[in-house]
């Protein structure tokens, strides 16, 4: 028996840093409903991060209308706070439905800054205890969690991702490490030849979740979505990146969150009309 097809997918950002020119919430975090139509008429929905507060995802879906009741799947693209922080807000219409996770999330994370260690950036304290009300399907392997539909899990560093994860340290055996980021992951769909490929904040480094995103699904061409992770990144790094992705398939970008004023442009001045920014509110739909 052949298997069904993915026919349609839609991507609607719930929340985000940006809000475009909307009456729409914003805050420093990302949350986006992404709804797969099969060609035997059946829905998947998937909630890819949960934004920083909740506020925002809550407040935005009753604006844009969307039930959150109606979530299949809840994806985390990694464990910091702005992607994580609003689970305590859908325990009341998701309670017990699977969320999908690297295994590292659970790992303390801090964030350096100015010679400062910042303490808790991983999961709050909150989501933390939230989350057995939850059933979380950990996996350090990718997961086909639907037909054409796949978490990417652990992306292999093919490409250099240092200036994404520079400034993150964990805790280890009472030491002070750095942090690898390992649970940075991603979600995608195939489209025929495309890979729709979502990331929340692309610590893996962008261009490897796209490598991932293709090999797994065997795709020729890449459309990213997400937070790109260059706003920390020099112009050489910024326009390195870029370029790796374009030898990685990349035709479209809806990039917003952390990936920076400069890298918008580099990504702009390479893409033309198919780069995009992103806001809470924004849609994209995709037919085949
Ligand atoms: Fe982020
Ligand atoms: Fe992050």
């Amino acid at each position: 028996m052949s298997k069904i097809a993915v026919s349609k997918v839609e991507v609607l950002v719930l929340v985000e840093d940006y809000t475009g020119f909307t009456e729409l919430f914003g805050e420093h975090g990302f949350s986006v409903l992404v709804t797969i139509h099969y060609d035997s008429d059946e829905e998947l929905r998937v909630l890819f991060d949960t934004g920083r507060t909740g506020r925002g995802l809550i407040e935005n879906s009753k604006l844009l209308s969307v039930d959150l009741a109606g979530v299949n799947y809840i994806v985390f693209s990694h464990r910091h706070y702005d992607h994580t922080g609003g689970t305590p807000s859908i325990l009341n219409s998701l309670k017990n439905k699977p969320i999908i996770a690297h295994p590292d999330i659970f790992k303390p994370c801090y964030a350096e800054s100015r010679g400062f260690l910042r303490f808790n950036v991983g999961l709050t304290p909150d989501t933390r205890k939230v989350l057995q009300e939850f059933e979380l399907v950990l996996s350090r392997k990718p997961l086909e969690i639907s037909p054409g539909v796949w978490f990417l899990g652990e992306i292999e560093r093919y490409y250099d991702n240092s200036y994404a994860v520079k400034t993150f340290k964990t805790i280890r055996d009472g030491e002070i490490v750095d942090e690898p980021m390992l649970d940075d992951t991603a979600l995608a769909v195939k489209l025929g030849d495309i890979v729709l490929t979502i990331a929340g904040c692309s610590h893996s480094g962008v261009s490897n979740i796209a490598r991932q995103a293709r090999k797994i699904t065997g795709s020729s061409d890449v459309i990213l979505f997400g937070g790109f992770h260059l706003a920390n990144s020099n112009l050489e790094e910024a326009e390195r990146v870029v370029r790796e992705l374009l030898g990685e398939g990349l035709i479209e970008a809806h990039a917003g969150h952390c990936t920076g004023l400069q890298g918008e442009a580099v990504l702009l001045g390479k893409l033309k009309k198919n780069m995009h920014k992103i806001h809470s509110g924004y849609r994209v739909v995709y037919e085949i």
